[in-house]
């Protein structure tokens, strides 16, 4: 699909620290930044407050038909709201959503709905990006593609020093394996190797890799 704007899509598994790489890199551009994992954490929160069984697909596709997830632009980043309601980083990041949403996210309808949800972001302006999927589907033909990848180690013990419980091994192990648009190093993406570099080394390397005019 091409794009009006331009978007810069940061993808990569679980912990990698993508998300505070992308963050500083919408700052320093100007660019608006988008957690897409929020929207999939947005969603499992609220197919839990429905009281679906998250490994219930059949259940998991009905339920979702009928939430909206909205994206209003705050400060430069997109919050997640759900029935008016704008959910906080805890509600974000509860064990119980860490642990059901690689189950929702591999159902292609919730996915189909959030990828167009996605796509429709761009009327906002220049994006940053960041997702398990972008680069490979969302915007597939944007020339701005980074990919983060860490050690195992690395990412499970910076989940742990954020004070999450999260079987990131596991979810990775999901979202690589799902059907539907599984995490992949996107065609043409630079993979950066985020183990043993600071967070500063990290945003300086994708901001030379970027060829923005
Ligand atoms: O980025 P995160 O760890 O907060 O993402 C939470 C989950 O959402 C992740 O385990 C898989 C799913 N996800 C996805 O399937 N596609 C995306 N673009 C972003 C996240």
């Amino acid at each position: 699909m091409s794009t009006s704007h331009p978007v810069i899509t940061i993808d990569g598994p679980a912990a990698s620290g993508k998300s505070s790489i992308a963050r500083i890199v919408a700052r320093r551009l100007g660019f608006t930044y988008v957690n897409t994992g929020n929207m999939y954490r947005a969603m499992t929160w609220a197919v839990l407050q429905a009281g679906v069984d998250p490994q219930d697909a059949d259940a998991v596709r009905t339920a979702a038909a009928g939430i909206v997830i909205d994206s209003p632009v705050v400060e430069g980043k997109t919050q997640v709201c759900v029935v008016g309601h704008t959910l906080s980083d805890g509600e974000l990041n509860s064990d119980p959503v860490n642990r059901a949403v690689s189950f929702i996210a591999r159902v292609p309808e919730v996915r189909e709905r959030l990828v167009a949800d996605q796509r429709a972001l761009i009327a906002i302006g220049p994006l940053v990006m960041e997702g398990r999927d972008i680069g490979s589907v969302v915007f597939p033909d944007s020339p701005h593609k980074i990919y983060v990848d860490a050690s195992e180690e690395v990412r499970a013990s910076r989940r742990s020093a954020q004070g999450h419980a999260d079987q990131v091994a596991e979810r990775d192990r999901l979202d690589k394996q799902r059907k539907a648009s599984p995490l992949v190093v996107p065609d043409g993406a630079i993979v950066i190797d985020n183990s043993h570099i600071t967070l500063e080394q990290a945003v300086e390397q994708v901001l030379a890799a970027l060829k923005l005019s």
